[in-house]
């Protein structure tokens, strides 16, 4: 069976352990494990810019003993119309797995039903699956794990990142707390399936408006970009409707003596988080960043050897 990742609950309870279990090994012995010795070759296609998922994925596509086969948006024919499904059969006669980030998730579902390789979602509109797994990593790799674990989103809940934690972190046993502002909400069905399985690993996922309210004892804050790619031009009424939810050294105080902050990247200081929150030392910011790149190696590890 080919094994495809596009979206969190994709992997169960006991195959997302798999996986943050892997990544464990190979942070600790990053050049052993070589599943793409050849090198055999991984797509990367990037319908929309990227810096960390492009370092990590590349970079550890390398460890692995592969060939990163970078493909953006100008310079191949997807961008003058070529489709999705007659890409993905040239690209899984000759590549390994195939890596994509896109806009709608319909494309990747398409890739995936034409693909005899595994698809791996590296963003899309609707999820940030491979973020939010290296995001579990980083928290379980602080505390010890994260089921039990009090996790606030702080933001845009109807964003990707909000949508791949409600699934992941329901799937992990953590108790989710989103804390948006009206209109920002999350996606009804994706909070009911996410209900669904955290029902199944004594978790909670729940809805808090009030920003000091939604902090308070909580283990893990985050946050992330209130104008994500293609946003841009909805700035100023995203940041008023924003206003009050900024991750700020006063609110960070409310939350559990041990709290620890998290932010995907790219952040702007300023706006949904404080430079001193940011920079400061409840932040796993730049840990979160790399450890994109082990969990990632582990991800295509799994898939290529459990497949
Ligand atoms: N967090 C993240 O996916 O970063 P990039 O957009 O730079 O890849």
């Amino acid at each position: 069976m080919t094994r495809h990742f596009l979206r969190d609950d994709h992997l169960s309870a006991v195959q997302q352990r798999e996986v943050l279990e892997l990544a464990a090994k190979l942070k600790q012995n990053r050049f052993a494990h070589r599943p793409l010795a050849g090198p055999q070759s991984v797509a990367l296609v990037f319908d929309k810019p990227s810096t960390r998922t492009r370092v990590s994925f590349s970079v550890g596509i390398a460890e692995l003993g592969g060939f990163p086969l970078i493909m953006d948006a100008v310079g191949n024919q997807l961008a003058r119309g070529e489709s999705v499904a007659d890409t993905t059969r040239v690209l899984s006669r000759q590549c390994s797995a195939i890596v994509w980030r896109t806009f709608d998730q319909s494309r990747l579902i398409e890739a995936a039903a034409h693909s005899t390789v595994p698809v791996i979602n590296a963003l899309s509109d609707s999820f940030h699956p491979c973020q939010v797994l290296a995001d579990l990593f980083t928290v379980s790799e602080h505390f010890g794990e994260f089921s039990g674990r009090t996790f606030t989103f702080l933001g845009d809940a109807a964003s990707n990142m909000a949508s791949s934690y409600a699934l992941a972190l329901a799937i992990a046993g953590a108790h989710t707390r989103f804390c948006a502002p009206v209109g920002y909400q999350p996606d009804p069905a994706v909070l009911t399936q996410a209900r669904s399985l955290a029902a199944a690993t004594n978790g909670s996922v729940s809805l808090i408006s009030d920003p000091q309210e939604a902090v308070r004892n909580a283990d893990v804050l985050a946050t992330d970009s209130w104008i994500s790619m293609g946003q841009e031009g909805m700035r100023e009424q995203r940041l008023a409707d924003f206003a009050g939810y900024q991750l700020t050294t006063a609110l960070v105080g409310r939350a559990a003596p041990h709290a620890v902050v998290l932010h995907c990247l790219p952040a702007h200081r300023g706006e949904e988080i404080t430079a001193q929150v940011l920079d400061g030392p409840r932040s796993l910011i730049w840990n979160q960043a790399e450890n994109r790149l082990h969990v990632q190696k582990a991800l295509l590890s799994w898939a290529l050897e459990r497949g």
